[in-house]
């Protein structure tokens, strides 16, 4: 009885395995989807162009900008839209047995920094931050004149590092330097990612992290935007406003989330361009070809 039946199903069988096949020779020579997440106070349509760019050098690439906490619903708090994009990406992902890659613009580069951390089996190649305040923020701009129209710097900690405050996303990564206490303790977000205040999932964060294969590091000296700039590498103030560069932060000698590694892995690639106003870097060609296009393979 059974011996029929086996034939009977075989040739479904061999359909099945030579579609198999056709499908996994076309995913080999193809590539990997991007997944591109948006900045604060704008959305998918600012990322028309990136999105042109890689698809004439790269034809076929399935390029998702994904359309959640758009212009003013972007300064709902990191932890809330980390979660939304997080059921976005996982759902791509899912489709995308050989890996994705990850684009990230300003205070999206930390929506993924986030995601990357809290996604166990994440299967992200790339992970390119473009122009993001990594390691915070801390500057007179115009979207904290937006956000808070009679407010400075100097005085915006007295807003930020409490219960109400740390609702805003701006105060996620709100970083002053000269309240240094203040930012350990009442920050929930930024010194949570980057183990300034130590806690019990840094470990496991921290190897979910490391799946990643490569990060490229993205800013620049004439943003305008992101301050200093050079939070866009990880660089930051000390208490006197001179810059730290990366490799001098205690959180890299200490290796707490895995930057480290990451560059003694070879698996960092830090890109600085002048004249890329903060707005412009995800459509400027330039920084396109020299500093994401060979890694979105
Ligand atoms: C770095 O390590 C030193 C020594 O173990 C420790 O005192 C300090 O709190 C650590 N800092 C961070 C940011 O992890
Ligand atoms: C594009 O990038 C190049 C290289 O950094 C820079 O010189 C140029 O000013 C930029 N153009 C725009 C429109 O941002």
């Amino acid at each position: 009885m059974k011996t029929p039946q086996i034939i009977r199903e075989s040739p479904v069988l061999l359909l099945q395995l030579q579609l198999l096949l056709l499908l996994t020779g076309v995913c080999i020579d193809g590539y990997k989807p991007v997944i591109i997440v948006h900045g604060i106070l704008d959305g998918p349509k600012q990322f028309s162009t990136l999105a042109f760019h890689i698809n004439k050098v790269h034809p076929g690439t399935e390029v998702t900008v994904i359309d959640l906490y758009d212009s003013w619903a972007s300064l709902e708090p990191m932890w809330k839209q980390v979660q939304g994009f997080k059921k976005a990406f996982d759902s791509i992902v899912q489709k995308a047995p050989d890996g994705v890659h990850l684009v990230c613009f300003s205070q999206g580069g930390l929506i993924c920094r986030a995601l990357l951390s809290m996604a166990p089996d994440h299967n992200v190649h790339t992970f390119v931050s473009l122009s993001s305040p990594l390691a915070g923020q801390y500057g007179d701009t115009e979207y904290l004149r937006k956000v808070f129209p009679d407010c400075t710097k100097k005085l915006v900690f007295h807003f930020c590092y409490n219960r109400v405050g740390q609702k805003v996303s701006i105060c996620n990564y709100w970083n002053d330097p000269h309240h240094r206490p203040r930012y350990l303790q009442g920050n929930s977000f930024l010194a949570m990612l980057n183990g300034d205040r130590p806690h019990n999932d840094m470990k496991a964060w921290r190897e979910n992290f490391l799946r990643i294969k490569k990060l490229v590091l993205i800013g620049g000296p004439d943003d305008g935007v992101i301050t200093p700039w050079q939070s866009s590498h990880f660089g930051f103030y000390d208490s006197d406003e001179n810059i730290v560069e990366m490799r001098n932060q205690e959180t890299y000698k200490n290796d707490t989330f895995g930057l480290k590694m990451l560059d003694t892995r070879g698996d960092m690639s830090v890109c600085v361009h002048s004249g890329v106003k903060h707005i412009q870097w995800h459509s400027n060609y330039t920084v396109f070809s020299t500093c994401i296009e060979k890694w979105l393979t």
